[in-house]
C-alpha cells in the first residue's frame, strides 16, 4: 500500500498554494491524500506566525498529534511554513515529536529532506534559498474543482513594517522570470482555470529586469492570454501602488475591478511608526485614482488596532478613513507583538480591554459600510462566476462577481467556472443574492471543460 500522507495549513493564501505545491511534492514521491492525521504516515503542519495566536494554534494542533503518534511509531511529524522558519531547531525543544522542520524557502527541497529524514529524525531546513523556487518541474496538485488557480510570482518582503514578521519568515524578495509566469498560466487556462491569483507577499514590487517589465506589464501580459477570464492578485503595497499598475488594471479586461490594499491605520502618525512609507493622505489619493479610473471597483483592506502608541484620536481617524472609503471588506486584527520586530521593543501600555472595544466599534462599522454597501447594488445584474454549491444550501449555486461579492442563487444546468448574468435581489452584510437572467442572448458563457484527469 502507498503512503499516506496529511497536511494542515494555516495561513495566508501564499501558504495554502505552497501546500498545494508540497501536496504536488509528495504525490510525485508516490504518496497518497490520507483521510486524516490519525491514519497518514506523514503529516506535514504548513503554519502561520504572523499573530500570536496562530502560532499557538501550531503548538495546539502538535499537542493532539502526539496520541496519534502513540498509535503509529514511524509517523512522521513535519512543521513548515513561518512558524518553522522562525523557530528552527527550537521547536524540537518544545515538541520532540518534530522530526522535521522546513522553511517556507526550503520546501522545494521536501523529497531530499524526507529521505534523509527516514535515516535520522530531526531534520532542519531553515535556509533562506535564493534560488530554484520557480522550478516549473515541480508538481503542484490543485483541487480540479476550484474555478480559481493561483501563481506566485515572487517569494519574500523587502519592507520592514515595524510590526511585521513576515520579511524574517519569507527573506528578501526574490521575483519569478516572466516566461515562467506566463508558462505556467497559460497551462492552467488550458487546463481549465477559468481564474489566475498572482500571488507575493509584495506582489507590486514584481519586476523582470531582462524582460524589462513592472507589475504593470505582467498583468497586461497575463490578462491576455487567451480563454483568461479573470485575473487577480495580491497583497498589494499602497507605497508603489503606481499609476501605471492603475491604468493597466482599468486597460486590461481580464483584471478584476478588486483590489486588497491594506490600510494598517488611518492615523499617519501610527502610519509613520509602523513605518508603512504612506500617510493618510496617499492612501486616499491611491483611492480617488483607482475609483476614477474603475468607478465599479471594489476595496478591501487589513487594519491593525491598538498598535504601540495609539491614542484614541489615532484610532478615530481609522474610523473616519474606512467611512472615507467604503471598503467591502475588511479584515481587522489587534496588534500582537512578534518576537524581534522593531515594534515589539516599544512600550505598549494600552489595557487589553481598550484594544477589543476598538476592534468591536471598528468592526461594528465595517458592517454597516458593508450592509449600506451591499444594498445598494440590489437590482443590479452583475456577473457571476460560478464557484460551485452553495455552502448554505446545497440546492444552490455560489458564485463570485468580479469584486470578489459572494452570490447565491439558484438555477438549471450552470456548472462550476460558468460565467453567468445574474441580478441581485437581496443583500446581507457579507453576501448577495440573486436570479439569473438572460443576457447578450446567452446565459453562461462556458468554459472549456477541465481535462478531468488533471491533477486527480
Ligand atoms: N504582505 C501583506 C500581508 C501581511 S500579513 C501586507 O503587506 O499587507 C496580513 C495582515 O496581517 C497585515 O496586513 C496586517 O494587517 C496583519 N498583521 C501583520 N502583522 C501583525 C501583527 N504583528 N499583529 C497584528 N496584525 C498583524
Ligand atoms: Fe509585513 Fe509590511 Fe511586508 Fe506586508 S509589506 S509582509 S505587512 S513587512
Ligand atoms: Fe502567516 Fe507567513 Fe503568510 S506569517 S500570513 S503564513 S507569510
Amino acid at each position: 500500500m502507498n503512503r499516506r500522507y496529511w497536511i494542515e495549513t494555516w495561513g495566508c493564501q501564499m501558504n495554502e498554494h505552497d501546500s498545494e505545491k508540497l501536496s504536488g511534492a509528495l504525490e510525485g514521491l508516490g504518496y497518497e491524500r490520507a483521510g486524516g492525521p490519525a491514519d497518514a504516515d506523514l503529516v506535514l503542519l504548513n503554519t502561520c506566525s504572523i499573530r500570536e495566536k496562530a502560532e499557538e494554534k501550531v503548538y495546539q494542533y502538535l499537542a493532539r498529534l502526539r496520541a496519534a503518534r502513540r498509535e503509529n511509531p514511524s509517523m512522521i511529524i513535519g512543521v513548515a511554513g513561518c512558524v518553522a522558519q522562525m523557530s528552527g531547531a527550537s521547536l524540537r525543544d518544545r515538541e520532540p515529536i518534530v522530526d522535521l522542520v522546513l522553511g517556507p524557502r526550503a520546501a522545494g527541497r521536501l523529497p531530499e529532506l524526507l529521505a534523509r529524514v527516514t535515516e535520522r529524525r530531526g531534520i532542519v531546513d531553515t535556509t533562506l534559498y535564493q534560488d530554484g523556487l520557480f522550478r516549473s518541474d515541480r508538481p503542484v496538485r490543485r483541487d480540479p474543482r476550484r474555478v480559481k488557480a493561483w501563481v506566485t510570482v515572487m517569494e519574500g518582503c523587502n519592507k520592514s513594517c515595524a510590526y511585521c514578521i513576515v520579511p524574517t519568515t519569507r527573506g528578501r524578495e526574490v521575483y519569478r522570470p516572466l516566461d515562467g509566469i506566463l508558462a505556467e498560466c497559460a497551462d492552467l487556462v488550458a487546463d481549465g482555470f477559468a481564474e489566475i491569483e498572482l500571488l507575493g507577499q509584495n506582489v507590486n514590487a514584481w519586476r523582470d529586469r531582462e524582460a524589462g517589465e513592472w507589475f504593470d506589464g505582467l498583468l497586461r501580459r497575463v490578462g491576455s492570454i487567451p480563454g483568461l477570464r479573470r485575473l487577480r492578485f495580491t497583497t498589494s503595497h499602497p507605497a508603489q501602488f503606481t499609476d501605471r499598475i492603475i491604468e493597466a488594471m482599468a486597460e486590461t479586461p481580464a483584471v478584476c475591478h478588486a483590489l486588497h490594499l491594506p490600510v494598517q491605520s488611518g492615523s499617519s502618525r501610527v502610519l509613520a511608526r509602523m513605518r508603512r512609507g504612506y500617510d493618510r493622505a496617499r492612501y486616499l489619493d491611491r483611492v480617488q485614482r483607482l475609483r476614477e479610473a474603475m468607478p465599479d471597483i471594489a476595496l478591501s483592506t487589513d487594519v491593525i488596532v491598538g498598535f504601540p502608541g495609539e491614542t484614541e484620536d489615532d484610532f478615530r481617524e481609522t474610523l473616519t478613513l474606512v467611512e472615507e472609503v467604503g471598503f467591502d471588506q475588511m479584515f481587522s486584527f489587534i496588534y500582537s507583538p512578534r518576537p524581534g520586530t522593531p515594534a515589539a521593543m516599544v512600550r505598549d501600555d494600552l489595557p487589553a480591554e481598550r484594544k477589543t472595544a476598538r476592534l468591536m466599534e471598528l468592526q461594528q462599522l465595517q458592517r454597516r459600510i458593508q450592509l449600506e454597501r451591499n444594498r445598494a447594488r440590489v437590482g443590479r445584474v452583475v456577473r457571476v462566476l460560478v464557484e460551485g454549491p452553495s455552502r448554505r444550501d446545497a440546492e444552490e449555486w455560489a458564485g463570485r462577481t468580479p469584486g470578489n461579492q459572494v452570490v447565491n442563487f439558484a438555477a438549471e444546468g450552470v456548472r462550476a467556472g460558468d460565467e453567468i448574468a445574474v441580478r441581485i435581489t437581496a443583500a446581507g452584510p457579507n453576501s448577495l443574492r440573486g436570479e439569473p437572467v438572460e443576457f447578450d442572448g446567452a446565459r453562461a458563457d462556458r468554459a472549456p471543460r477541465r481535462a478531468d484527469s488533471a491533477a486527480s
